[in-house]
Parts: C-alpha cells; structure tokens; sequence
C-alpha cells in the first residue's frame, strides 16, 4: 500500500504502469496504494469479471480517472484490442494494467514497469523502472 502510493504520488496525467508479478504477488495491493494517493476512497477490488475499471481521483485539485486493467483471463490478444484498451493508453487518465505482458504489443515504450517477485517466506521484492525517483 506504501509503495503504491509512492508510486502513485509520482505518475502523471496518461502515465501506463505495467504490473508483472505471480499470482498473489501483490498486484491489486500495489493499485489500491496508487488509487489511495490520487485520492480515491472508493475501495479497489480485482476487476475480474469487467477486466477494466475506472475510478474518479484528484491530482493537483484536477479530477483525474485511474483505470484498473486486470489481463488475467484474457488469452488472445484480439480480445485486448476488443477491450478498447488502446483509447484509454493513449488517454489522459492514469493506467495500470495487471498482467501486463499479454497487451505488451499494445503498451506505450514510455509505459513504467513494476516488477514484484516473491521470495522466500513471502517477502515482496519490487524492482521499479521508468520512473524517476524511485
Ligand atoms: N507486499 C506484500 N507483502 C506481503 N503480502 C502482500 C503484499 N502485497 C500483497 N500481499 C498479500 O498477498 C495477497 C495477494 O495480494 P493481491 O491480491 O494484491 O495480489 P495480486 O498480484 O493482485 O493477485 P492476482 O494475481 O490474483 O491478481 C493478499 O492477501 C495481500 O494481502
Ligand atoms: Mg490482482
């Protein structure tokens, strides 16, 4: 959740996050940090069964929409592309995308990567790049 929001307080407006990790690494964690630092009160959960979802934030006194994308179930790429998913990367809102490598054809190359790993005795490891100051 800390690592989140610092994450979080530095994104900026149309900012892509890829989220890479196992399953239960700590992925929606990772979002409910970020959705927290933009302000938004409303609780994040796994956006399983709508695989996007969008949450109203604030930055800098300017609303400003996250978009949770959960890419778990996805299989095929055309589904990405059905999704709709390249208006909101090219958009102005902050997206964060779980399982990021099946859309990584779709990813911006200024998209930032979360890396988290799991080691043993379930300490996270979270390697962070593309983004400045962390
Ligand atoms: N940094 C962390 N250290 C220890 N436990 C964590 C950490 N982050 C999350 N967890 C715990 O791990 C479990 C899975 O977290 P979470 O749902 O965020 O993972 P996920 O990567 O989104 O999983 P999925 O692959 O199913 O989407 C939860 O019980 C959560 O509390
Ligand atoms: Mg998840």
């Amino acid at each position: 959740m800390e690592l989140g929001a610092e994450i979080g307080r530095r994104l900026g407006r149309g900012d892509v996050v890829a989220l890479h990790g196992p399953l239960g690494a700590g992925k929606t964690t990772l979002v409910k940090g970020i959705a927290r630092s933009l302000g938004i009160v409303e609780s994040v959960t796994s956006p399983s069964f709508t695989l996007i979802a969008e949450y109203e934030g604030m930055q800098e006194e300017r609303p400003l929409v996250l978009y949770h994308v959960d890419l778990y179930r996805i299989s095929h790429a055309q589904e990405i592309a059905d999704l709709g998913i390249e208006e909101i990367l090219n958009g102005e809102g902050i997206c964060v995308i779980e399982w990021a490598e099946k859309a990584a054809e779709f990813l911006p190359d200024s998209a930032i990567h979360v890396d988290i790993t799991i080691k043993e005795g379930g300490e996270r490891s979270v390697e962070i790049s593309g983004l400045s100051g962390l």
